[in-house]
């Protein structure tokens, strides 16, 4: 099916366009369904950082769109995405959402599995004629990983993960370096829904236009010299298309590579964590701490459900046409200075916490969002800021605007492709 079902049968081509969208793709039930299937069904979804499952036996449960999964580590050490679902009767198997275990027990009938999803014993097998157990295993997932970041896909036939991150790839390892020496691994992650359609999310991680306005109250409270590290419509950011629905918002250039600038003098807000690093490290590490602590300057938005957002990782899980649930992991220094995966953790309250400056402003604009597209039966969502000014859209270093719609206008020609496929 190429078509919305409401307003009359419309064909999905008609409700992108190169400058806007169709309200429909935030309010008809009939859409999102069939981006359940023909997005989230057929290409790589984000699951899992491999931290987040350090050793075997070490699972998540997760959803790759509408279905739930369990990622798990083999007692080989590989990583497995295993759909939750018990093979007897339906049941999920797993509901922790994390934890270590040996098996996977369904508590209904309690069939048990393996690790890797293998049908290993069912409670009085004597009721069975002819039961062939290697039947009966999880469902397995294709499974590929790059720099930790872990993804699975429904599709056997689909291109490798590598070739579908491309040129994203070179900023997931500028991303990474915010390990500043030290491996990166999750630390801590917090959900909260909100009343409004996923894409509503997607587009917010590419948006630098609203964060003076929106942001003001975080802005108020810091102090002056972070206040101008974050006075993003002028700091010479920009937004570029990295293909496949992917795209990478610059905010703050000279944090675009932590392992360069480590000369450039430390930010008021972090000396007193640079005096407590140097009672046991040498003056580098320091330095290249101190860097990173604060994150990377851009957003990496990977098409459909993951940003690499400064210093956590935003992920997005589509409920139902207008309910969205968002899980913010913070990010810290794998074995780094516990001085300085404290101050990540206070950064990352301060902003993205529940009682934080950012994130419950952000929530209050999506929530308008979804309610006031209700007004109107055939109104558009413009997406047309840049596009056209000479020199600007889609441009490097210099020559952008932080604040164009590119982003969200490659994601949505991506949406396009795949909803037209
Ligand atoms: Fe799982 Fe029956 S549904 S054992
Ligand atoms: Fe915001």
């Amino acid at each position: 099916m190429t078509t919305a079902q409401a307003n009359g049968p419309k064909p999905y081509s008609e409700l992108v366009k190169p400058d806007r969208v169709h309200t429909a793709l935030y309010k008809d039930e009939a859409i999102f369904r069939d981006e359940m299937e023909k997005i989230f069904q057929k290409t790589w979804v984000w699951v899992a950082h491999e931290s987040e499952i350090p050793q075997p036996g070490a699972f998540k449960t997760s959803y790759v769109g509408l279905q739930p999964v369990i990622v798990v580590r083999t007692r080989e050490g590989e990583i497995r995405v295993l759909l939750n679902r018990c093979r007897h009767r339906g049941a999920t198997v797993c509901e922790n959402r994390t934890g270590k275990t040996s098996n996977f027990v369904c508590p209904y009938h309690g069939w048990t599995y393996g690790l890797d999803g293998a049908l290993r014993g069912v409670p009085y097998p004597e009721g069975y004629n002819d039961f062939d157990k290697s039947n009966y295993g999880l469902v397995s997932l294709r499974v590929e990983s790059y720099a930790g970041l872990v993804f699975a896909t429904s599709k056997d036939d689909i291109e490798s993960l590598s070739d579908f991150l491309g040129p994203a790839k070179t900023w997931i390892d500028l991303f990474m370096k915010q390990g500043a020496g030290f491996g990166v691994k999750t630390a801590g992650e917090h959900k909260f829904r909100f009343p409004g359609n996923w894409k509503i999310q997607l587009e917010n991680t590419t948006d630098a236009y609203h964060f003076p306005l929106v942001h003001r109250s975080f802005l108020n409270s810091v102090d002056d010299e972070t206040g101008q590290t974050f006075d993003l419509m002028n700091q010479g950011g920009f937004v570029q298309d990295l293909g496949n629905g992917h795209s990478v918002m610059v905010m703050i250039p000279h944090l675009v590579d932590l392992e360069e600038g480590l000369d450039a003098p430390i930010p008021e807000r972090f000396a007193a964590l640079a005096d407590e690093l140097r009672r046991s490290h040498p003056e580098d590490v320091v330095r290249r701490v101190v860097r990173a602590v604060g994150g990377t300057g851009f957003n990496l938005n990977l098409f459909p459900n993951l940003a690499c957002s400064m210093a956590f990782f935003r992920v997005l899980r589509p409920v139902s046409v207008s309910e969205t649930e968002i899980s913010h992991i913070a990010i810290g220094m794998d074995g780094g200075p516990e001085a300085a995966n404290r101050a990540r953790l206070r950064i990352h309250e301060h902003f993205q916490g529940p009682m934080g400056f950012g994130s419950p402003d952000d929530a209050e604009a999506w929530t308008r969002v979804q309610r006031g597209a209700e007004a109107g039966p055939d109104l558009w969502i413009m997406l047309n800021r840049s596009l056209g000014v000479d020199g600007v859209d889609n441009q490097g270093p210099g020559l952008g605007d932080v604040s164009a719609e590119t982003g969200m206008r490659a994601a949505y020609q991506m949406w396009k492709r795949m909803m037209c496929a």
